[in-house]
Formats: structure tokens, C-alpha cells, sequence
């Protein structure tokens, strides 16, 4: 192409003015909705960006509408009708923050079905629905993001599916459950058995009153399916996802669940912490046959990076070639700063910057395997 008619092109493409608001229905209003309901009524316009439409919060979906009103939010965009609010026209764009599996998986496939934008922070959803709803999503047009479902407020999809695209994704390893880390911190640093520890966190907020789901590694194994989606180009089965621990630290249990003090100490030893590591590594090629997967209690270098990260921290490294080895760490988990990860989607909802996965190629799943 001459030069001038790549000029030309470039220039065309400076920022997009007076458009349409782009109208946000919210599907929950807790920890991380709560937030992202308050940044888009206090500070929407700074969420403008100068190549995209505005935001315009249009209705927020609770559960019980009198709580919500209570809370400070905005009586008329209140409703506990999820499904008609994904379904108005006056929705573009749906960011749901409900979690669990239903009805959240089916708003979400009603929503991209339609062609409507969707923003979620739900790894169970996107672990167990993803490659149902990434056909969908390629089929109708419609974006899907879902940064917030990996570490909380890290960047670490989006780079993957961008920055690191020119890469050949060997492992992806990392930290990824503050409450399990959380746990492992207090028992290393305070030499006190998981049992008491867990109640301590169950009180302070930082385990739920059933702690199974993080405890037994479920949402490690959500997170880390997740990223082996925009690692290696597959979708792998969650049940494929090793996590019982055959030998070493907490062996015959699942995630942190047999750690004892024992463990502990007999890591202490060897100058060593246990950490719950999820670990993906694969092969020669892009099918989840050929990526090993696992969330196990592992003995890591009490002076490397992974043992230095203490409580709800977490830490994702990437091995990829040619760059090596890059890592991403910072607040896993929390309203403010998992909100930053939803809205940050928001905005390139808003750019038209697509899906999470970006430019790269759909994904391959153990369905296809099978018919290899
Ligand atoms: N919290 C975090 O730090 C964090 C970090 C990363 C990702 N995430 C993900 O973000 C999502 C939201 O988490 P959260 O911590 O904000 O959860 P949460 O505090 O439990 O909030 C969920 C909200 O959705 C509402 N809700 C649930 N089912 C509903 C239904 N059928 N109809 C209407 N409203 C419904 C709940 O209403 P009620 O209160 O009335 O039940 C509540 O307001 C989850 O997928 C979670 O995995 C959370």
C-alpha cells in the first residue's frame, strides 16, 4: 500500500464523537456490583474514552429490591427481573455480577444470543459454559469479556490474548485463591492447625460460610481452565483438572483440605511454604488432550516470588516463547478492586474492542478431541 493511502487510513480512525451511550443493565448488586453500579453513577464521565461511547447505567437486577434501595442505589433503576432486563431493548450491553451457575448462564446466552455485549466476573460460568458461549458469541457478533474472572483486579487475560499473541504459550502457573492463601499464610506464620485457622477466616470475611467451593480448589481449577483457554487455544473440562493430591503435602485430600502441620514443618525444613499452585503445561499442541492440568498443594521456595506472596495476594506466571517468563501479581479478589478488571472490560465494550480472547483463533474442546 503507497504510503499516503496508509496515512490517509490512520487519520481516519481519530476519535469518534457524539455517540450513542452505550445502556448498561447490572445484574447484581453485591460486592463487585455494588462497586461497579457506584463508578458508573459517580464517575461515568471519566470513563469516556475519547474513541468510544459513553456509559449509561439503564437498570440494575437485585434480588431484593428494598436491600438495594437501602444501600443507596437508585430506586428507579432497580428491578428483580434479570431476564426482561437482559431482554429490553433499552439494553446494550449486560454485565452480570449475579455468580453461580444459574440463571446466570442462561442470561448471559440469552444476552450474547441476542446480540447484545456482555461483561462477567463469573469463572464458574465461563469454566463450565465457555466454549458453548464463545460459539455463540463468534455466531452472533456479540463481545464477550470476562477479565474480572481471573485475579480479580490483574490484568492477566487481556495481555495474554494481546500483548503476548505473537507468543507460543508453554505453562501457565500462578497463586489464583486468596482464601486459600490466605489459610496457608496463617498456618505457615502462626503454626496453628487449618480447622482453626478456616474459622478465623470464615469470620473475618475471608472464607465463605461453605468454604468448599475455594477450599477443595474448585474455583483454582475454574481460574486456571480459564486461562488455559487464552494460553493454548483449548477449552479443557473442569473435571479434567487434576486435584487430589497423590502424594506430597495434604496427600489423599483435595486442595488445602489434609494440610496439616506436619506439611508445614517438614517444609520449614527445607526452607520451603506450601502453596496451592494451579498449573497448566502442555505439550505439542492446542487440544486439551495435549495440555496436563492440575490444583495441588505444592513445597515452593519460601524466598521466591510465589512464596512471598502472603495472604489474599495472587501471583499468574507465564512461560511463553520467545518472550520467557513474565509475571502478574496484585489483589485477587475484593469489590474494588475486581471492579476495575469489569469496568476496564466496560470500556472496550465501549471501544468496540470485542471479546476477551481478542484476535485469536476459537478454541478447541474435549468434544473435539473425541472426533480427533
Ligand atoms: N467478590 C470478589 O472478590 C470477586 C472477585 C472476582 C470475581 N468475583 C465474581 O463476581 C461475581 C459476583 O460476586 P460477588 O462477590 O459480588 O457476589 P455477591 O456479593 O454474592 O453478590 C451477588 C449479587 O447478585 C444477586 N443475585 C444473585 N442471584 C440473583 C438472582 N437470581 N436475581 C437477582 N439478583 C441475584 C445477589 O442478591 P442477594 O444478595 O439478594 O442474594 C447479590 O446482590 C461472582 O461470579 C464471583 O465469582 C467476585
Amino acid at each position: 500500500m503507497p504510503r499516503d493511502a496508509a496515512a490517509v487510513t490512520i487519520r481516519a480512525r481519530g476519535p469518534r464523537v457524539s455517540r450513542a451511550p452505550l445502556r448498561v443493565a447490572l445484574l447484581g448488586a453485591g460486592t463487585v456490583g455494588r462497586e461497579v453500579a457506584r463508578a458508573l453513577i459517580e464517575r461515568g464521565p471519566e470513563l469516556l474514552a475519547s474513541d468510544g461511547a459513553p456509559l449509561q447505567l439503564a437498570g440494575i437486577a437485585v434480588r431484593d429490591l428494598d436491600r438495594a434501595r437501602a444501600a443507596g442505589l437508585p430506586g428507579d433503576l432497580l428491578t428483580d427481573g434479570p431476564a426482561h432486563l437482559v431482554a429490553s431493548p433499552d439494553t446494550d450491553v449486560v454485565v452480570e455480577l449475579l455468580g453461580g451457575d444459574e440463571p446466570a448462564h442462561t442470561l448471559i446466552a440469552a444476552a450474547l444470543s441476542a446480540g447484545k455485549a456482555v461483561v462477567t466476573a463469573n469463572k464458574h460460568v465461563i469454566a463450565h459454559h465457555g466454549a458453548e458461549l464463545e460459539a455463540i458469541a463468534r455466531r452472533t457478533g456479540a463481545a464477550l469479556r470476562f477479565e474480572a474472572a481471573v485475579g480479580g483486579g490483574i490484568p492477566v487475560l487481556g495481555p495474554l490474548a494481546t500483548d503476548l499473541a505473537a507468543n507460543r504459550v508453554t505453562a501457565v502457573r500462578g497463586i489464583v485463591n486468596g482464601t486459600t492463601n490466605y489459610i496457608l499464610t496463617a498456618m505457615t506464620e502462626e503454626g496453628r492447625p487449618y480447622a482453626s485457622v478456616l474459622a478465623d477466616a470464615q469470620a473475618a470475611g475471608y472464607a465463605e460460610a461453605d468454604p468448599t467451593g475455594d477450599v477443595e480448589g474448585h474455583d483454582a481449577v475454574n481460574k486456571l481452565v480459564i486461562l488455559a483457554r487464552l494460553a493454548f487455544g483449548a477449552w479443557l473440562d473442569p473435571t479434567d483438572v487434576a486435584t487430589l493430591a497423590a502424594d506430597g503435602p495434604g496427600r489423599g485430600s483435595r486442595g488445602i483440605t489434609g494440610i496439616d502441620p506436619e506439611d508445614i514443618a517438614r517444609a520449614r525444613s527445607r526452607n520451603a511454604v506450601i502453596k496451592l499452585l494451579a498449573e497448566a503445561t502442555r505439550s505439542d499442541g492446542s487440544h486439551p488432550a495435549d495440555i496436563a492440568a492440575s490444583v495441588l498443594p505444592r513445597e515452593v521456595p519460601a524466598d521466591s516470588p510465589f512464596g512471598r506472596t502472603s495472604g489474599v495476594l495472587n501471583r499468574i506466571e507465564i512461560e511463553a516463547v520467545p518472550v520467557g517468563t513474565v509475571a502478574f501479581s496484585g489483589p485477587g479478589a475484593g469489590g474494588p478492586a475486581t471492579s476495575s478488571a469489569v469496568l476496564g472490560d466496560l470500556v472496550a465494550v465501549a471501544r468496540e474492542l470485542g471479546s476477551t480472547w481478542a484476535g485469536l483463533p476459537p478454541a478447541t474442546t474435549s468434544a473435539a478431541v473425541g472426533s480427533r
